[in-house]
């Protein structure tokens, strides 16, 4: 994000698990928004990787017909010509050494044909069980060698299931790659408004003062979605909210929202910033995991199809924790997420103290609503501010009113997969928004003492909310026992 470069440098990004969801949903048409705007360059191709044994043509037609769907609307013809002339597949074995000999030939093949320098970007959209192959596959074959140009490795989330198998994860990955070459990606952190939330902080003079315990009451953090598990029963249910959204996506914006200004906007200067934050949130106790993290399961998640009928998988957490540094000592941050709540919305409160003297005695006004600055992530991307102002008229009446800004309407612009700047960035060499393996690793220790006391807790009741409520009393409780209340 730091870089003013408008042109990928040239390379083949080599999809491993290309007939996948991910790839007809995301990666695709994140490519093909990226030709769209004009940022890759002449000499790209993409070769895609995966079991299925169909042909070429075949696979090209597939894809075609699936990102006209996940696009919505008739491709340009011209602009989707273009990639469809630079889409290649190959099929095969990912634990087959003779696979990545023949990848190795066909890569040399496609960067003579379309003039392309030496550089590949990998991107592994597969199960994590299959990292280590994928890399060792890579690396025996001398693809992972920056001899002649670069290689950059992309590897989808989860990012391990705790902070151990992460750890053995990475060490898997490792023995072919050096850590400048691995690209863990969140696509939060391709989401527009997420990247904001620092040019936000940092690119204005009069949010920052005020950004800290003196003037914040507290934050809160929510990330609804409308829609259940779907048919990703076989994964949620092994993973569940935790995993799935706090460890990664909330821990993202969380830390973008509480960092420290870093000394310069490279990629290693706002990390070490953002990692810092989760070192400084405490460690839960057994007591803090009871009173403060709430965990609850949507009515009839049980029945999902390929979801265990006797599963205790959370699909909504709601939790308090602090970041004990200088700028935050005492101050709540609520996170709140789940599945099957009224709508999808993605957005952060941060709740400013109350004016500190009533001066409004011997009037109407009887209590003064605290301001609030609402950070929408998605969908209705904007940022709004809540004040209190005069009703018009002979008496002293106050409502509050609010500020609004929204992309839509300002910058015209409709919202991305997320994916277009990652996949640029990772293209361009730049590893700000991808996560360092620190940072995974003090994402998952903040939220182990929460596994380990679920885990050990296989009676207690669990909570239960109605698909299209706000979750369960308790995360109403959870909140309200510290005199607040979560913005609906
Ligand atoms: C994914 C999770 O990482 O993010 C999904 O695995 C979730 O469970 C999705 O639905 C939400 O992404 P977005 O961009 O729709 O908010």
């Amino acid at each position: 994000m730091s870089s003013p470069r408008s042109r990928a440098d040239g390379c083949v990004f080599v999809i491993f698990g290309a007939s996948g969801d991910l790839t007809r949903s995301k990666l695709l048409p994140a490519i093909f928004n990226l030709c769209e705007s004009g940022h890759l360059p002449d000499e790209f191709a993409i070769l895609g990787v995966a079991r299925p044994r169909i042909d070429q043509d075949a696979y090209r037609k597939q894809m075609r017909e699936q990102v006209r769907q996940a696009e919505g609307e008739p491709l340009q013809a011209d602009k989707w010509q273009r990639i469809e002339d630079r889409l290649y597949y190959v099929s095969g074995e990912f634990n087959d050494a003779a696979l990545f000999d023949r990848l190795k030939t066909t890569l040399a093949e496609i960067r003579d044909r379309h003039h392309i320098p030496s550089n590949y970007l990998f991107y592994l959209a597969v199960p994590p069980d299959l990292f280590g192959t994928v890399g060792d596959g890579l690396a025996t074959a001398g693809l992972t060698s920056e001899d002649e140009g670069w290689r950059r490795v992309i590897v989808e989330k989860p990012f391990g299931y705790d902070l151990e198998s992460a750890r053995k994860l990475n060490a898997e990955l490792r023995r072919g790659l050096r850590e400048s070459q691995i690209y863990r990606i969140d696509h939060y952190l391709g989401k527009e408004t997420v990247q904001n939330i620092l040019a936000f902080r940092f690119a204005n003079g009069i949010f920052e003062p005020i950004w800290n315990r003196r003037y914040v009451d507290h934050v809160q953090m929510t990330v609804a979605e409308e829609v259940g598990v779907g048919k990703r029963g076989p994964y949620y249910d092994k993973a569940g909210a935790l995993r799935d959204i706090v460890q990664n996506h909330m821990f993202q914006v969380l830390t973008l929202v509480a960092m420290e200004p870093p000394i310069s906007f490279g990629g290693e200067d706002v990390r070490d910033e953002k990692v810092r934050v989760l070192h400084a949130v405490p460690p839960l106790t057994q007591d803090d995991v009871k009173r403060h993290v709430v965990r609850a399961q949507y009515d009839g998640y049980t029945k999902e199809p390929s979801v265990n009928t006797e599963s205790r998988t959370e699909t909504f957490v709601a939790m308090r924790l602090f970041i004990d540094n200088w700028r935050w000592a005492g101050i709540p941050f609520y996170l709140r997420t789940g599945k099957c709540l009224p709508r999808r919305v993605t957005e952060v409160v941060i709740q400013f103290k109350r004016a500190p003297l009533m001066l409004f005695r011997h009037t109407p006004v009887n209590s003064l609503s605290p301001n609030t600055l609402i950070l929408r992530i998605q969908p209705n991307e904007g940022i709004a501010l809540c004040f209190n102002a005069k009703v018009p008229g002979p008496f002293e009446r106050l409502e509050t009113v609010t500020m609004d800004f929204s992309y839509a309407e300002h910058f015209k612009t409709e919202p991305t997969t997320g994916y277009e700047t990652l996949l640029f960035d990772a293209m361009i060499g730049d590893q700000t928004l991808f996560h360092r393996m620190d940072m995974v690793e003090a994402g998952w220790q903040a939220v182990t003492p929460i596994l380990e006391h679920w885990q050990a807790d296989s009676r207690s009741r669990l909570a239960t909310y109605k698909a299209g409520s706000w979750g369960p009393s308790e995360a109403d409780l959870l909140i309200e026992r510290d005199g607040r209340e979560w913005r609906e």
